[in-house]
């Protein structure tokens, strides 16, 4: 099979991953209205061109929170990379490197994040915060003796989503061999805790416990947004966690309008969930993001061919992010405005 987009590596994925694997990558909680409504708010969203600017070929490259960038495209966290591809994370971690592009290591990778540092170029840390903060800060002591540029801390996950997808095919455990490595110590793998008690306290905390810089992914009301930048954090990535945790959230494009309009330039704003198009990343631009994420693209990616699928998922978007500049008469992704978004 020939692949000409991301939706194409999608299919390819689903004919070599173990079935039980491939739901786990692709599904989202409960009914996945929020899975399907992401992807679903791009396409109704359209863009309007500029015309006659009589420039270049868009410049894609800049910088994010200080570390530079090919694109505006960053790899979002996802956990469990081994069970698409036995390398795991280090794979995903060398196409980023190659590309240029900054990878959100997940905390819960199948390789510590010491072994994806080894592998990869600039990195970023998503941690989710654990009721024991002892063990959190040795996380984060660990990401910055990695060499790891900031610090994601995911908000939206109080608790986990619920999967049904997993439930049906009774996927409650990780196979014999693979493990959440960051998470191991004297000898066992320590349980991960997602608690309904963190709370803006510990952002507070975590914020004075580094000197990265601290983005929150999961925000999409526009009071904690601001409440975020007022607490000190200095990203935010406007995300429901691709459909995966609470059911019914509205799509990431449809907030990042209210959104930007608190954080008023303040601070970075990113989004991902269901990024798939050139045309996506344009949109989300002229709205106000600084950036996107793509999760699901670099898994399949990785399933099909490890570290040359990613690359390969990597250079067809942003081959579709140059063209659609272009169409839309933005030499760079600065010169792209919100009214170029019509919905
Ligand atoms: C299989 C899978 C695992 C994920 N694991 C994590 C995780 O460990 N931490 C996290 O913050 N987000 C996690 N996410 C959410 C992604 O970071 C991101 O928000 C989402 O995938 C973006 O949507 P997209 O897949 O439509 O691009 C995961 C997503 C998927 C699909």
């Amino acid at each position: 099979m020939e692949v000409f987009n991301l939706r194409d590596f999608e299919d390819m994925a689903r004919e070599k991953l173990d079935p039980v694997f491939y739901d786990y990558f692709a599904s989202g909680a409960q009914d996945e209205v929020t899975l399907a409504a992401n992807e679903a708010a791009f396409r109704r969203l359209a863009l309007v061109p500029r015309i006659l600017r009589g420039h270049g070929p868009p410049q894609l490259a800049g910088r994010v929170l200080g570390c530079e960038s090919s694109m505006p495209v960053l790899l979002a966290p996802t956990a469990f990379h081994r069970l698409a591809w036995p390398e795991g994370e280090a794979a995903t971690a060398r196409a980023a490197r190659e590309a240029g592009v900054i990878m959100i290591a997940a905390m819960l990778s199948t390789i510590t994040i010491e072994e994806i540092a080894a592998a990869g170029g600039t990195l970023w840390f998503q941690l989710y915060i654990q009721p024991d903060l002892g063990f959190t800060k040795s996380l984060v002591r660990r990401a910055e003796a990695a060499g790891c540029r900031a610090l994601v801390v995911t908000v939206d996950s109080p608790a986990l989503g619920r999967n049904e997808r997993g439930d049906r095919n009774d996927f409650h455990d990780l196979p014999p061999g693979i493990f959440c490595a960051n998470m191991r110590g004297d000898g066992n793998v320590r349980q991960v805790r997602l608690s309904p008690e963190i709370s803006w306290r510990h952002v507070e905390w975590l914020c004075g416990e580094t000197q990265l810089p601290v983005l929150l992914k999961g925000v999409l009301h526009p009071a904690d947004a601001a409440q975020a930048v007022d607490c000190g954090v200095d990203g935010l990535i406007v995300s429901n966690h691709g459909g995966r945790q609470l059911d019914t959230t509205p799509a990431t494009i449809d907030r990042l309008p209210v959104i930007a309009d608190v954080v008023g330039g303040r601070v970075p704003l990113l989004l991902d969930g269901g990024v798939r198009r050139g045309t996506d990343v344009v949109k989300a631009l002229a709205l106000g993001a600084s950036a996107v994420a793509l999760g699901r693209p670099v898994l399949w990616g990785l399933a099909v061919g490890g570290a040359d699928g990613v690359a390969r998922v990597l250079s067809l978007l942003r081959g579709e992010l140059e063209n659609a500049l272009t169409l839309c008469g933005a030499d760079s992704p600065g010169a792209l405005t919100k009214d170029q978004v019509v919905g």
